[in-house]
């Protein structure tokens, strides 16, 4: 269920992404274009309906998407790319569960939660940038599914192999797409080599 997305276009602006002269603008900017790419990706499955529609020409029966959508960014970094999935699937609904790592414990801390009612019927985008120990996104899956979400992709940038596997070993059922599996998490649970911290990265704290 794990998914590297090895687009030539994703990969090149992960590497600008990761590096540390790379400001708060062009890296909020970069996550939104490559997020927008690996939505495009993961979306290739969705299912269409016919629309009859008049072209300036004649009648036709076009194809539309017929999904429900719900995305799901976990507070605060997931937040950055909220407009990468947005500028393809704007019809998207929007819930928000707001967690952060505790930096001793480095287990998730739940502060928020607020989840549309399409929820159950809906293909659910979660959003998170990084996968390092797992416990965020493991937590977040939790919640969904506890409201009745089913279907489910997770998608972030950069994975750990700690944090994959202990998310495939709970949600084993729900597939992770990544545009990279680094080496490893440092003693801080930090991903290495990784880009640093997402959210201070993206909102200059
Ligand atoms: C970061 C990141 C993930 C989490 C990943 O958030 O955005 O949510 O760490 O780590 P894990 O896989 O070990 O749980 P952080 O807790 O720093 O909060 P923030 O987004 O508010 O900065
Ligand atoms: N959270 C981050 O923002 N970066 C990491 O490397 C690990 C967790």
């Amino acid at each position: 269920m794990l998914h590297v997305l090895e687009h030539p276009l994703i990969q090149s602006k992960l590497t600008l992404l990761r590096d540390v002269n790379t400001k708060n603008e062009p890296f909020r900017r970069l996550l939104e274009e490559l997020t927008a790419l690996m939505v495009y990706e993961i979306t290739r499955q969705y299912p269409l309906r016919d629309r009859a529609i008049n072209t300036p020409l004649e009648p036709m029966t076009g194809r539309v998407l017929d999904a429900s959508i719900v995305l799901v960014p976990i507070l605060r970094a997931g937040t950055g790319m909220l407009g990468g999935v947005l500028h393809l699937v704007p019809m998207a609904k929007v819930g928000h569960i707001g967690l952060f790592r505790d930096p001793v414990t480095l287990k998730p801390v739940e502060y928020y939660c607020k989840l549309p009612p399409e929820l159950p019927d809906a293909h659910i985008i979660l959003v998170d940038p990084m996968l390092a120990t797992g416990g965020s996104a493991i937590s977040a899956t939790d919640i969904i599914k506890h409201e009745g979400g089913k279907d489910i992709q997770f998608l972030c940038l950069v994975a750990a192999p700690e944090g994959i596997e202990a998310y495939a070993s709970v949600h084993p059922n729900v597939p992770i797409y990544t545009a990279a599996v680094d080496r490893q998490l440092n003693e801080k649970g930090y991903i290495l080599p990784g880009l640093g911290d997402a959210g201070d990265r993206i909102f200059g704290t």
